[in-house]
């Protein structure tokens, strides 16, 4: 897929990640691109400064209707970018109730696959298409003090394989990201070096115009990826260090 002849809806497009992949996307060309967002005023200067190519939709990627009337909207696109993600950095056993687990896996793992499901046959109406869905080296590692979110990627990890499978048969291509830590709200308590957004969103374009199904963007993710296929166990134990408290 060529980004200039892409029509794109990247969700959690206010900002962090979500707003680099915008970014990246128009200086590269693309047709029209839809910013879904929660609060739909958020995306103002976006629309202002790229009046006709940016679309705004208010999308909350756990709310049935609001994707239905997504794709009602978006039934031109070309490439969808499941971007918006949530972290609550908490454990799985030392935090009060499991309300922080069940929202983040309603987020990250059903909200984006809900956007899968839903946007499926819009890709397959307009060629196949792309869907990118923005994992986490956490997919691969559990990291105690985000315990719960770490699960959630996991999950998702899982869910881009198999999306990826049932849906090549209709030429939809399916890409996974999974950026070690990145300088957004989300990683704002982490004090170890960290991406920049737009080196993410870059990576991940390039995957799309290349073809390639799995992203490990930046120093942290590659070490992580490689050390993992070497010796998972050795990566865990690692890991483990990092527990609440
Ligand atoms: N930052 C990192 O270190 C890091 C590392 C690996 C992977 N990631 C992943 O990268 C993605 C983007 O994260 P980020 O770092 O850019 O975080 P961020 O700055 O916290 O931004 C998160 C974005 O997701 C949106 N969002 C959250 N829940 C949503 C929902 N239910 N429906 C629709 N939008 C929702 C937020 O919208 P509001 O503004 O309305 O809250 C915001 O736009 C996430 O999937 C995250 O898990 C981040």
């Amino acid at each position: 897929m060529q980004i200039n002849n892409a029509i794109a809806l990247v969700t959690g497009a206010n900002r962090g990640i979500g707003l680099a992949f915008v970014k990246c996307l128009i200086t590269r060309g693309v047709k029209k691109i839809y910013v879904g967002v929660r609060d739909v005023s958020l995306a103002n200067s976006l629309v202002s400064l790229h009046s006709g190519l940016v679309h705004p939709i208010t999308l909350d990627i756990t709310n049935q209707n609001q994707i239905d009337a997504a794709v009602n909207e978006a039934n031109d696109i070309t490439l969808l970018i499941n971007n918006a993600g949530a972290n609550s950095n908490t454990a799985l056993v030392a935090v009060d109730g499991l309300d922080n687990a069940r929202s983040e896996m309603e987020t990250n793992y059903f909200g984006t696959l809900s956007m899968c499901r839903a946007f499926a046959p819009v890709l397959k109406n307009n060629g196949g298409g792309t869907i990118v869905n923005v994992l986490s080296i956490l997919s691969l590692v559990n990291l105690p003090a985000s315990g719960s979110y770490s699960v959630s990627k996991a999950a998702a990890y899982s869910m881009n394989q198999g999306v990826r499978a049932e849906l090549a048969s209709q030429k939809t291509n399916v890409i996974g990201v999974m950026p070690g830590a990145v300088d957004t709200d989300m990683a704002k308590d982490f004090e170890g070096p960290k991406e920049k957004p737009l080196d993410i969103a870059q990576a991940a374009v390039r995957a799309i115009e290349d073809g390639v199904e799995d992203v490990f963007p930046g120093d942290m993710a590659q070490a992580v990826s490689q050390g993992h296929a070497q010796d998972a166990k050795a990566v865990e134990k690692e890991f483990s260090v990092y527990v609440p408290g």
